[in-house]
C-alpha cells in the first residue's frame, strides 16, 4: 500500500460511496462536488453538505469497506459494517450517541481520548448499570498516583466488555446470552489470566472451557457490574453469600446446598493447589520423580 491509502479519495471513490449509502436507512441527499484530486496527501475536506447529523451521514464515509488509512505503517480500517450495526441492539441509535465528540468535519476534530468517550457514553442511557458499576471493583479512582494509577487505568470500561458496534440484546434473548456466555476470556480472562488458568476444576472451569452451556461463566458467580473482592460481605462469592450463589436458579438445587456444600467453593480456583497439598498425590509424584529422576 502506498501513500495513496493515506491520501484523499478521488472522484470515483466519492461517487461509489454515495451509491452505497442508501443501503442503510434513509439516503442522505448529498451532492458530490468533490473534484478528482491528483494530490494523494491533500486533506480530505468536506465540500458537500449532509442534511443532518444522522447515522446515515456518518455512514456515507464509514459504510465504505474500502475506508482504510495507513497508521504507523499499518493498514487500519475505519469501515463500520452497516448491516452489523443495523442488527445490533443500537441499530436505531445515532452514531453520535456514543461518539459525542464527533461531527462532520475532517480531519475529525478529536483527541486520543475519543475511545474513552465512546466506551463510557453508555452511561447517558444506561443509568442503572452505571450506578451498579460505580459500586464495583472496576470503578476507576481518577486521583490515583504511582503504580496505583496504572492499575486504575487497566480497569475495564463499558465498551471493553461489551464491544462497540455489534452489541446484542441480552434480556430474554437466547442468542445474545449464549454469545455473552461464550466470551469469558474476552470479558474477564484476558485481564485475569491467573484466575482464568486456575478456573479448571472438573465441574465448573474445565466444563466451561470445553464449551458446556450449563457450566458457569465468571460472572455467574462473581456478578458483573458490581463485582466485589470475595473477602468483602458484598461479594457474591464471600462466605456469607456462597449458599445463595451456589443455589441460584439453574445451578445447584437450593434444598441440597448448605454451608458444608458451599465450603467446597474453595476448590473452584484451587484444584492445582489442593493437588499439591494432598499427601497421596504427593507420594505418587515423588515415586515418579524417583523413577524418572526429574
Ligand atoms: C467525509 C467522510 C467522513 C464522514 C462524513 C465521517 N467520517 Fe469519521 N472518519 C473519516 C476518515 C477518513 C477517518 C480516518 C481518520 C484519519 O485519517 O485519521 C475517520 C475516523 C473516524 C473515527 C476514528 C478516529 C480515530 O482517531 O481513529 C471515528 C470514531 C469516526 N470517524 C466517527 C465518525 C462519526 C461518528 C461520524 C458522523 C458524525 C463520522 N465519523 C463522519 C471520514 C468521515
Ligand atoms: C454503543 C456505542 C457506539 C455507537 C452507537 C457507535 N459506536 Fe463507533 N465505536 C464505539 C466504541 C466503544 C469504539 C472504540 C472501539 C475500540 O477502540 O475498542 C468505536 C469505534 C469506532 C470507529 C473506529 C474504528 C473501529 O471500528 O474501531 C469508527 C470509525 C466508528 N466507531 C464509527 C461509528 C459510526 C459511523 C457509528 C454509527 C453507524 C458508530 N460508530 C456508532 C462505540 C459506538
Ligand atoms: C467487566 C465487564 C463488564 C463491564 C465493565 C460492563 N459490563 Fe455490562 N454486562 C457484563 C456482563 C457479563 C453482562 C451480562 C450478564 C448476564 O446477563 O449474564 C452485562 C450486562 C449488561 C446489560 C444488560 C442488562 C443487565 O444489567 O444485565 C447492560 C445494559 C449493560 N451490561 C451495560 C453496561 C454499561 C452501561 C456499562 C458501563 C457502566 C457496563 N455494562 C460495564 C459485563 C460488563
Ligand atoms: C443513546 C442511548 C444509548 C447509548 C449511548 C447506549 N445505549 Fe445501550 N441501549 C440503548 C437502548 C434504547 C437499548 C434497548 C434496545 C431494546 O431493548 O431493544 C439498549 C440496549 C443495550 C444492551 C442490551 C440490554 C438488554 O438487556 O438486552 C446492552 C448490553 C447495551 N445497550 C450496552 C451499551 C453499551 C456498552 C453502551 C456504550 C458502549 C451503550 N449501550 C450505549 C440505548 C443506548
Ligand atoms: C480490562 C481488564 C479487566 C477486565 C476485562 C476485567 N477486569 Fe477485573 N480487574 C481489573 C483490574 C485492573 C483490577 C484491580 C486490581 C487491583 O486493584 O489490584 C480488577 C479487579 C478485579 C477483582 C478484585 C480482585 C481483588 O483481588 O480484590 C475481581 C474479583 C475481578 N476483577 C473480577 C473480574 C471479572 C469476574 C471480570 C469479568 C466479568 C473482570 N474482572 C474483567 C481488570 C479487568
Ligand atoms: C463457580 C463459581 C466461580 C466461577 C465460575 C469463577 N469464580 Fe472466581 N472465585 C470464586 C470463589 C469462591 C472465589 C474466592 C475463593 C478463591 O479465591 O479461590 C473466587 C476468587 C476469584 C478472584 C480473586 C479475588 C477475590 O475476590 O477473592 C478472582 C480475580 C476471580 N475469582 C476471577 C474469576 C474469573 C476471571 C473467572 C472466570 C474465568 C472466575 N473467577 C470464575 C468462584 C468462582
Amino acid at each position: 500500500m502506498t501513500s495513496r491509502a493515506r491520501g484523499t479519495w478521488g472522484h470515483a471513490r466519492a461517487v461509489a460511496l454515495f451509491r452505497a449509502a442508501p443501503a442503510f436507512g434513509q439516503a442522505p441527499s448529498v451532492v458530490a462536488t468533490r473534484p478528482a484530486s491528483t494530490v494523494p496527501t491533500a486533506g480530505y475536506d468536506l465540500d458537500f453538505t449532509l442534511p443532518t447529523q444522522s447515522k446515515s451521514g456518518c455512514l456515507v464515509c464509514h459504510g465504505d469497506p474500502d475506508l482504510v488509512r495507513l497508521k504507523a505503517g499499518k493498514i487500519t480500517s475505519y469501515h463500520v459494517p452497516a448491516d452489523q450495526y443495523g442488527s445490533s441492539v443500537h441499530g436505531s441509535q445515532q452514531c453520535v450517541a456514543c461518539h459525542l465528540d464527533f461531527a462532520y468535519k475532517l480531519p475529525h476534530d478529536t483527541d486520543a481520548a475519543w475511545q474513552l468517550t465512546a466506551k463510557t457514553a453508555c452511561r447517558n442511557c444506561h443509568d442503572e448499570q452505571f450506578i451498579a458499576f460505580g459500586k464495583g471493583v472496576h470503578q476507576r479512582a481518577v486521583d490515583a498516583t504511582g503504580t496505583r494509577a496504572s492499575i486504575e487505568a487497566a480497569k475495564p470500561l463499558c465498551g471493553d466488555c461489551h464491544g462497540s458496534h455489534g452489541i446484542q440484546k441480552l434480556t430474554d434473548s437466547k442468542p445474545g446470552q449464549a454469545a455473552m456466555h461464550a466470551s469469558g476470556w474476552q470479558v474477564c480472562g484476558r485481564c485475569h489470566q491467573d484466575y482464568w488458568d486456575s478456573y479448571d476444576d472438573y465441574y465448573h472451569g474445565a466444563a466451561y472451557k470445553r464449551g458446556a452451556e450449563d457450566a458457569p461463566a465468571c460472572w455467574d458467580c462473581h456478578g458483573w457490574h458490581d463485582i466485589r473482592p470475595s473477602k468483602e460481605r458484598g461479594s457474591r462469592v464471600s462466605e456469607a453469600n456462597l449458599v445463595e450463589t451456589c443455589g441460584q436458579e439453574g445451578c445447584h438445587k437450593r434444598s441440597t446446598v448448605d454451608e458444608e456444600f458451599a465450603s467446597y467453593a474453595y476448590a473452584i480456583h484451587n484444584k492445582r493447589a489442593l493437588k499439591r497439598e494432598n499427601p497421596v498425590y504427593q507420594a505418587i509424584r515423588s515415586l515418579f520423580r524417583f523413577i524418572w529422576k526429574d
